[in-house]
């Protein structure tokens, strides 16, 4: 079923991107780090920034079936801690790349024992190709056809790659458009369709889709259920200012997964030779 969409694509914007990761880095992390224990589970979270516990990370890695040993690239890895589970649980060599000096200074910092890049992919002269490529929750700052036709000349013939994120679900107002797009540095919000479909014409045969919408409306709940509770300990960690934020961004994200606009899907596909 085609979904209606009346919106219009955004450029994609770097230079927002960075800057918008970069400056909310800080306060951001701490409170990722207070509340996302309790919203996933303490065993579930990991340091990530997606919308998806340390299980539906696995599943990922596992879907995409590469051998112990394969280069892989996290591409948009944030402070690499998915990266470095990955690479664990896997077996998995993986290299991070994320444009964002505050995350990947912090992730260095960390000293987990995956070699991270500051960079823009788009950019980066990479010395080899890769196994697979994995992204959780940074394909939504990309125009997908741009970005899959990125992947397609990184990956070696029957190479791997999976996207996790964010997915249209409903025809979405000029206003939360204006909301989920140009606010957040996005492009565009894709269906799962319209994955595949860019997928397929990059140069891909798709082999996986999996819907985690339901769990994602959970943890979308928790978020906001989560910060209510602990709001003594983000004021004290942050700011009574950014408490208020934080708390607004997360209700916002509520309201629209519970409405139906937005959803959360994994797309896994095989570079054809
Ligand atoms: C929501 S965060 C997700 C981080 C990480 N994948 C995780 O799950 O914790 C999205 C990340 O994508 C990165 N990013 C966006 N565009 C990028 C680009 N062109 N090259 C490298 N990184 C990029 C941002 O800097 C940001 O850190």
């Amino acid at each position: 079923m085609t979904i209606r969409q009346t919106n219009a694509p955004v450029p994609e914007d770097f230079e927002g991107v960075r800057a918008f990761y970069d400056d909310a880095m800080a306060d951001n992390a701490k409170v990722h780090d207070l509340i996302y224990p309790h919203v996933f589970g303490p065993d579930q979270y990991i340091g990530q920034f997606s919308d998806n516990s340390a299980e539906e990370l696995r599943l990922m890695g596992w879907l995409m079936q590469l051998p112990a040993g394969a280069k892989v690239l996290d591409l948009g890895c944030g402070r690499g801690l998915v990266a470095a589970f990955l690479a664990r649980e896997m077996g998995w060599d993986v290299t991070g790349i994320d444009l964002s000096l505050a995350s990947v200074a912090a992730g260095r910092a960390k000293q987990h024992g995956v070699e991270l890049i500051q960079g823009n992919v788009y950019e980066h002269d990479f010395t080899h190709r890769f196994d697979g490529i994995y992204s959780t929750g940074a394909a939504c700052h990309f125009d997908a056809a741009s970005l899959f036709a990125r992947a397609r000349a990184l990956l070696v013939p029957g190479g791997r790659l999976a996207i996790f994120e964010r997915i249209r679900l409903g025809d979405i107002s000029a206003a939360d458009w204006r909301k989920l797009t140009s606010d957040w540095k996005c492009p565009y919000v894709y269906t799962r369709d319209e994955y595949s479909e860019l997928l397929t014409v990059a140069g891909f045969r798709v082999r996986h889709v999996v819907d985690t919408t339901q769990q994602f409306r959970v943890w979308q709940a928790r978020s906001v259920e989560v910060r209510h509770a602990l709001r003594g300990e983000i004021v004290a960690a942050t700011s009574p200012e950014y408490f208020e934020t934080s708390l607004a961004l997360a209700a916002y994200e509520h309201d629209v997964s519970r409405d139906g606009l937005l959803g959360y899907a994994t797309v896994i596909a095989e570079a054809l030779p």
